[in-house]
């Protein structure tokens, strides 16, 4: 599957613009290419009550969820001035669950697949190894 990787930056870069981060004043936008080929953004929300803020990854999830579905196949996150970020710890797992190994993300040094991102990741195959 072919990946625009300037779309995804460009619309990363356009909704980070919505970004609601008046505490961190750091927007962050994301988007990423879905297997079925649309495309689904986030960008974080955060909150008065500080621990509560929502990573732009968390609302690109729900959006993936909420229209529909699918597996991520390559993402862009980015920060208040349009380059590329390095998502948080948590958002590497939120992007694991749906991308899986071989989702792609594109980095300063290039395009880097989840399995580096997130090595030795726990994911929903670990949970078939117990029975339930
Ligand atoms: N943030 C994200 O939205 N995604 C990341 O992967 C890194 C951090 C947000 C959280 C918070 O609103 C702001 O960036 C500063 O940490």
């Amino acid at each position: 599957m072919e990946i625009n990787w300037d779309l995804l930056r460009s619309e990363a870069t356009k909704i980070m613009k919505s970004a609601y981060a008046p505490y961190s004043k750091f927007p962050v936008g994301v988007a990423a290419l879905v297997n079925d080929g649309r495309i689904v953004t986030g960008c974080n929300v955060e909150n008065a009550s500080y621990g509560l803020g929502l990573c732009a990854e968390c609302g690109l999830v729900s959006s993936l969820i909420s229209s529909g579905g699918g597996r991520l196949v390559a993402a862009v996150c980015v920060d208040g001035q349009g380059n590329y970020l390095a998502p948080c710890g948590r958002c590497r797992q939120l992007l694991f669950e749906h991308g899986g190994p071989q989702m792609k993300l594109m980095t300063d040094t290039g395009i880097q697949e989840m399995s580096a991102i997130l090595p030795w990741a726990f994911g929903p195959e670990d949970l078939d190894r117990n029975e339930r």
